[in-house]
Order: C-alpha cells, then structure tokens, then sequence
C-alpha cells in the first residue's frame, strides 16, 4: 500500500488515539495467567496485539471481544497453558515474541514461534540467555533470530539478572519467566524502562519489589508461583501513536490540537520533553487513571529550535526517535541525538531509515553508529521524496508527517504495517486537516 502525504497548513481539532501497544500486549498475557476473568477496557485492535491474542487463543486461553477495545480473558492461571499444536506466528512484534517467551519458560512443553521478515531478523539473544539461565531450552536460527522452538519447565530456577542494556522487553521476560520458578526473581536495569509489567503485576496481586539503586538503575524482585487475582484493567491511549498528530501539530503554522485520555507513564514522556525544550507550546492536564497516568495534551503550532538530546533519555522515548528527528528537520539549527544504537534492532534499522529518508526529503544528516546530528531547515524542508517503510510502522507514520509539513509531498511504499499499531492513522490525520492519500497500486 502507498500513501501520500501533502503540505497542509497545520491540523486543528480533538482526537484519541488508539490504546497503548505496550500495555495492550501485557493486559492479555498477564490476563491469560491471572485466575478468573479479566476485563479489559481500551486495547489496541492493531495487527500485533491481535497476534498476541491469536497466539493466546493457540495455547488455550479463552478470549472474548464485546466491543471495540472491550476484552475478556479467562486465564488459566500461573504454568496453565497448553501445547498448541501449530506455530505461533506473532507477526512484526518483538514485544509480543519476548514477552511470550518469558512465559513460555515456565511450560512444561515446546513451542515453535516464528514472525514476519522484520520479527525474523531481529535478535532474540537477549531473552534466550537468562531464560537459559532459569532451566528454558531453546533451539534457535543462527544469530539467535526466529523461527525457533523453545521447551520450558514447571520448575524454573529464580535468578538474580543484570541487564547489560536497559530493555522494558527483556525486563518483562524475565519477570514474566519469574512468576513460574519457585522462589524470588531479581533484574536489575541499568536505566529504568517502561514500568507497565510492574504496574500490572502490582494491579493483579503478584509481590513486588522496586528498588532505586545508587547509579540511577532499578533492581526489581517479583515472587514466583504466585495467584494472581483477575481484575479490570485500563488501557490509555498510546503516547507513542499521539506522538504522530502532535509533532505534526507542533510544526504547523496553523495548527492547535487537543488529544485526550494519553498514557504519561514518565518512563515513556522524553518526546514531550524534547518538545518543551525545542521550545513547543505545549500543555498537559492530569486525568484520572487506574493503575498508569493518563492527561490530556494540547499543542499549538509554531517555530521550533534545535536541541541537543543525551544519550540518558533514550530509554524514555525510544520509540520516538523517527519522529523527533521530523520535528528536528523543520527546527531552527541542528539538533544531536546520542545512545540510538538500540535503533539499529527495532522493526527496522531505525537509524539507517530515518537518515536515508531524511536525506531523500533534501535535509542534511549526519549519521554514526549510535548518533545523528539533523541539521534543520528552520521551517518547511524540502520533502519530495518516496520512502520505503521497511516492515516498520513509525518509519511509515513519521515520514507521513513530514510530508504534512514539507514543502513537497512525501509518499510512503508498505504503509500497511502502519495497522500493527495505529489502525485508523489516515483516516484520524485527515479529520484534523491533513490531506493523505492512497495511490493506486
Ligand atoms: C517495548 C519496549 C521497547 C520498545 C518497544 C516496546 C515494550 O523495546 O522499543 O516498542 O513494550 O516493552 P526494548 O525493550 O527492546 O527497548
């Protein structure tokens, strides 16, 4: 699918956007393990949590939808799952796949996971290794990639885990994993990541331990073999998904936009930070939330400047990094970005396509192997360009973006992987007065 995305002079108006994917993933899978019925309000029917779902169902648990973002789930407790008797095929998410091996883990069974081009070539070392550690096997593709098989156990061993880079995915996992082995299970984080496992665990009962450590990390314990008690759980909507129709706002003259009930967890707000400091005129208000924060956001359009953005702050905006860089590519002067080398494993090599995409629109970049420096244009860049989304949704939405706010429209090859996380992204974007298209094929 091609969409085309052309010049408009801002977007006005009051949206929701979508429920959190993050969390969307972990209200299913925690849901699947709690025991009774767990109702959830607002998850995100995007291609990814539907393949969480999916994937579920295969190892039989019983969902049921009532209404759009209106779920059930009847878990079967702690270690209940059963054999599927297919592979599970978890598409383009690297969330669902980790999450669903920690719990694996604890199975006493194999499972064969697989996914699309993207999920196939991303690593999944990183979770292999400490659920080896707590007694899981695995047979895996060279360089740890899917498809593989992995065989759990009823008795995992509880393990103490420093993480070598902070992960919210491998966190999970790893709590997940711990949840099933009898005993006390510890990671540290050297940075702290999204805390929604931690919010939910909390929410259904587990016992948890945060600690804050002396270098800025976070050690967290979880109890294993635990029942966890089903219960109602909230979905807010994704900050990650508001970020599209925000910067877009922010860079239109003409623009003033109202998104409400927006997840603030402040593991995930480093974008509304950079925003600030670029100089946005931008406000949020406390709603009220059960179990994770939740404002509303309003943005008037306007000139930015470039900024500088360490290396400290990825783990809070990891996934906005495309998107920022379209916000940097109108500002005024350069903006640097430090600690993006965990880009080069998303859906895609963020990195690499956001620089090459930058590059096709007319804006000067200057990429290292962790780094980019996007030297903007103080107003409308060039565009023009013909992006190729690479199996990656956000490439696809930011580059939609830029197109809004360029001087030429921007047109986007695979924009159908925008359905893993936005369903509906055109179609919201255009009611707010932007103008995208779809080509023929
Ligand atoms: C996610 C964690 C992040 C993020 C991803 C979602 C999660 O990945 O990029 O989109 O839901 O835990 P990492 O844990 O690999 O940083």
């Amino acid at each position: 699918m091609r969409l085309r995305a052309h010049p408009v002079a801002g977007l006005r108006g009051r949206a929701r956007v979508p429920g959190d994917k993050s969390i969307s993933h972990r209200t299913l899978l925690l849901g699947a393990l709690a025991v009774g019925e767990t109702r959830i309000i607002g998850l995100l029917e995007g291609a990814d949590v539907l393949a969480t779902a999916a994937t579920l169902e295969a190892l039989g648990v019983e969902l049921g939808r009532e209404r759009e973002g209106r779920w059930r789930a009847q878990g079967r407790g702690v270690g209940g799952l059963i054999e599927p008797d297919r592979p599970l095929d978890l598409g383009n998410s690297g969330t669902a796949a980790r999450l669903l091996l920690g719990v694996l883990a604890g199975q006493p069974f194999t499972s064969f996971l697989t996914g699309d081009a993207s999920l196939r070539s991303r690593p999944m070392g990183r979770v292999i290794e400490p659920l080896t550690q707590m007694g899981a096997a695995f047979l895996a593709r060279s360089g740890q990639r899917l498809p593989l098989a992995i065989t759990g156990r009823a008795d995992l061993l509880p393990i103490r885990y420093r993480q070598p880079v902070a992960s919210a995915q491998v966190k999970s996992a790893i709590l997940l994993a711990g949840l099933h082995a009898a005993g006390r299970t510890t990671v540290i984080e050297p940075q702290p990541s999204r805390d929604h496992t931690e919010r939910l665990l909390g929410q259904l009962g587990a016992e948890l331990e945060i600690e804050a450590l002396a270098d800025g990390g976070r050690a967290i314990s979880v109890q294993g073999q635990p029942e966890l008690e089903a219960a109602e759980l909230r979905v807010p909507g994704d900050i990650s998904s508001a970020a599209f129709p925000l910067v877009a706002a922010a860079l239109g003259e003409g623009s003033a936009l109202r998104l409400d009930d927006v997840g603030v967890n402040p593991l995930r707000t480093g974008l509304l930070q950079c925003l600030l400091e670029m100089g946005a005129d931008l406000r949020q208000g406390a709603l009220d939330g059960s179990g994770e924060p939740v404002a509303w956001l309003e943005i008037i359009g306007g000139p930015l400047a470039g900024i500088e953005v360490p290396a400290e702050r990825s783990p809070r905006m990891i996934d906005e990094y495309p998107i920022l860089a379209v916000a940097a590519a109108c500002a005024q002067g350069p903006t640097r970005l430090a600690g993006l080398a965990e880009l080069r494993v998303k859906e895609s090599d963020r990195l690499g396509a956001i620089a090459r995409g930058l590059a096709a629109c007319g804006v000067a970049v200057e990429a290292g192997d962790d780094s980019l420096v996007v030297h903007g244009a103080g107003g409308r860049p060039p565009g023009g360009g013909v992006i190729d989304a690479h199996h990656d949704h956000r490439i696809a939405m930011s580059f939609l973006v830029l197109g809004t706010v360029a001087r030429a429209p921007v047109t986007v090859e695979g924009a159908e992987t925008i359905e893993t996380s936005f369903p509906g992204f055109a179609a919201l974007m255009n009611r707010l007065g932007a103008r995208i298209e779809a080509l023929e094929p």
